[in-house]
């Protein structure tokens, strides 16, 4: 008897375990109900519609020739399909186009974190020679002789009306508003067995296990915001252009909608999420007497890259649902 009941507490302990492990699972990758703004930023649908308008509208550009969404393409998870996307002025840019999806809770912007607010970070395109090629006093020139623009910048902004700072504060406020949408994995996460395949199922377990990518990719945007070194040789030193000990140091990229936004890596350099996992089995190489922050993955096989591949594929939302805005022609 006294081993029976030995036995039933043991097994209502593994039960409760497992129970509870899966909850805290749910828990870590369940998305947030909220949009969490940064304390002194608001929002209102007034301005996020106006970012909107101003996101896609090449006049922000020197020879009006190209908009943040020519790059920023919601078509690719909101990147461009090439290594590096060319400017305005036809020159190709340093590196490859990151994702604008779940940046509202970021605190450093760009691949080096150069940024620290969405707000600040919006000038640097619009302004650089080789990317919009123009300047925040010729953008507000131009917005103010279109007098749709006169408009709606005094419903969003009645105190400033059409400012630099204006102009950025929407573009931010848009962007804030970009999340990705709901996936088969959000539905397997919450309940339904029969979202995602067996394959998938396991691939999420290569990713928490011998994978070893919930280590940095975690939560349920898929990254811990900081800067981590995985062995990709190159010129490029990151963020080691701020900080000595951070050389070749690059912001963690979220990893949802992943499957759209080809190619991978601050250079572009990887095709597809196989050569991705690829590399990461490898571990990635020193540079200059620096290793990088990861070791070779020896128990991954075949199987458990094709299953990760399958998971990675889970986190494609349904039905991206963006529709480009009617811009004020005058
Ligand atoms: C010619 C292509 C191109 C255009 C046009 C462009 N971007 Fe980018 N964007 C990039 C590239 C490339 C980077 C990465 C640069 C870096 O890290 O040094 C980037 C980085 C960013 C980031 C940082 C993302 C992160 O995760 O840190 C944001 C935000 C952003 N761009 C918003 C915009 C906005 C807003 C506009 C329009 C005003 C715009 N971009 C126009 C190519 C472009
Ligand atoms: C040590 C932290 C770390 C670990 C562990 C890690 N990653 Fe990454 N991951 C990063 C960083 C940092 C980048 C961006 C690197 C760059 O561009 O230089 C990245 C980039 C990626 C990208 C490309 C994203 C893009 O926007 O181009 C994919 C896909 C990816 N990781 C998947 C994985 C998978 C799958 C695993 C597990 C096998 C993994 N990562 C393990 C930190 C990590």
């Amino acid at each position: 008897m006294r081993v029976l009941t030995a036995l039933l507490i043991g097994l209502c302990g593994a039960t409760l375990v497992a129970a509870a492990s899966w909850q805290d699972i749910q828990q870590e990758y369940a998305r947030p109900a909220y949009i969490d703004f940064p304390e002194g930023t608001t929002y209102s649908p007034q301005k996020a519609a106006l970012g909107k308008m101003l996101f896609f509208d090449a006049r922000l550009s020197g020879p009006q020739n190209l908009s943040c969404a020519t790059c920023h393409n919601p078509s690719f998870g909101w990147e461009s399909p090439t290594p590096r996307a060319k400017g305005a002025r036809n020159q190709a840019l340093a590196r490859h186009t990151p994702t604008l999806e779940n940046l509202a809770e970021a605190t450093h912007f760009f691949w080096d974190g150069r940024a620290s607010s969405l707000e600040e970070q919006a000038r640097g395109p619009i302004t650089h020679p080789m990317e919009m090629g123009s300047s925040m006093e010729e953008v507000v020139a131009r917005l103010k002789q279109i007098s749709g623009y006169r408009r709606y910048f005094r419903i969003a902004f009645p105190q400033e009306g059409l400012t630099q700072s204006t102009v950025l504060s929407a573009l931010a406020t848009y962007q804030r508003t970009l999340r990705s949408g709901w996936s088969p994995f959000d539905d397997w996460i919450s309940g339904d067995e029969d979202a995602i395949s067996e394959t998938a199922k396991r691939g999420f377990d290569v990713f928490t296990g011998v994978g070893n990518c919930n280590s940095c990719h975690t939560g349920w945007a898929f990254t811990d915001h900081q800067f981590h070194n995985i062995g990709l040789l190159g010129e490029d030193i990151g963020r080691g252009a701020f900080d000595p000990n951070m050389r070749y140091r690059f912001k963690t990229p979220g990893l949802r909608n992943i499957a759209l936004r080809a190619p991978y890596m601050h250079d572009g350099s990887l095709p597809s999420l196989r050569d991705v996992i690829e590399h990461y089995r490898h571990g990635g190489a020193s540079q200059e007497g620096v290793s990088s922050d990861l070791s070779p993955l020896t128990d991954m096989t075949d199987n458990d890259i094709t299953d990760l591949i399958a998971f990675l594929d889970s986190l494609t939302a349904y039905e991206p649902h963006v529709s480009a805005p009617s811009l004020p022609a005058n």
